[in-house]
């Protein structure tokens, strides 16, 4: 029997828009349904959207930027927000007074040092990264991770980039058997087996395309709150057997008590900074 804790993975895709955020966020919903602590880091620069999904409010000068330019471990943890109905549930990510290039200079200290800080706080922790491989928080995150999803769709073009991403992590020593593949947005187009034979990795999860969840998401609702149709179920399957493959060997959700003294333990830092902080 294992429980989930301090569990790292990291969701990627080789190109935007295919469903990164999407999956982080009804990954980090289930994860806390079930009863884990869980974290979520959107480290994308561009067009954070993660805490949103999450129908989280990033409060001004509380951010990723905040967690990542500092060295104290509480104020690291000051800058993950939750909302009354998800207790369980925290994220950081920029938000709107931050610039796209507040995480341009981060060195590779700082991102590991605010990895190392979340893992131990968190049962499980989710990365929602960038693309681009210049990305040193997708570098670093990739190495950090304990398995990484790979998000992609049923366009070629997301395949050829995928191939060629396959190179440069074997360059940089980065296991091939830690990615899980998932197509997203599937409309049939390709099948799972086509994609395999291109890419020449397993594809192990499969998502329908539905265009209600955009109005559902939007809505501030995951399919697990909505769930109703045969499309939104579809989804839930997808994402539930996902949650499964990462979290083999250790789904029995920690429960009652666990939370309770966790949230106690992420509350009580908060208490210490303000303290701290007054009595500057
Ligand atoms: N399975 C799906 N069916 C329909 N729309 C989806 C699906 N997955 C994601 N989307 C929508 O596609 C858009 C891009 O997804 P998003 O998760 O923001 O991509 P990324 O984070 O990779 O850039 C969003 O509007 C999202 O709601
Ligand atoms: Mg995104």
């Amino acid at each position: 029997m294992g429980t989930i804790d301090k569990k790292v993975y990291a969701i990627w895709s080789p190109k935007g828009g295919i469903g990164k955020t999407f999956i982080t966020s009804h990954l980090a919903k289930w994860a806390s349904t079930k009863g884990l602590l869980t974290g979520v880091i959107d480290f994308n620069r561009q067009a954070p959207s993660t805490a949103a999904a999450l129908n989280i409010r990033l409060p001004r000068e509380k951010s990723l930027k905040e967690a990542l330019y500092t060295e104290r471990e509480s104020d690291v943890i000051t800058n993950f927000h939750n909302n009354e109905k998800d207790k369980d549930l925290f994220c950081t990510g920029l938000n709107v007074n931050n610039d796209v290039d507040d995480l341009f200079e981060v060195t590779d200290h700082q991102i590991i040092k605010l990895l190392e800080i979340a893992k131990s706080k968190f049962n499980i922790l989710l990365l929602d990264l960038p693309t681009s491989y210049l990305e040193l928080t997708s570098y670093e995150s990739w190495k950090y991770a304990d398995k990484i999803v790979v998000v992609i769709d049923n366009d070629y073009n997301t395949i050829v980039a995928l191939k060629s991403y396959i190179k440069f992590l074997k360059e940089v020593n980065i296991p091939l058997n830690n990615l899980i593949v998932v197509i997203n947005k599937d409309m049939g187009l390709l099948s799972g087996q086509e994609v395999e034979e291109m890419c020449g990795l397993p594809v192990s999860v499969t998502i329908p395309f539905y265009k209600q969840i955009v109005k559902d998401m939007n809505e501030g609702k995951t399919v697990f709150e909505t769930g109703g149709s045969f499309k939104d179920r579809k989804i839930i399957q997808g994402i539930q057997k996902l949650y499964g493959l990462l979290t083999s060997n250790g789904d029995k959700a920690r429960s009652e008590s666990k939370s309770l003294f966790k949230i106690g333990k992420l509350i009580g830092n908060k208490k210490v900074v303000k303290e701290v902080k007054t009595n500057e």
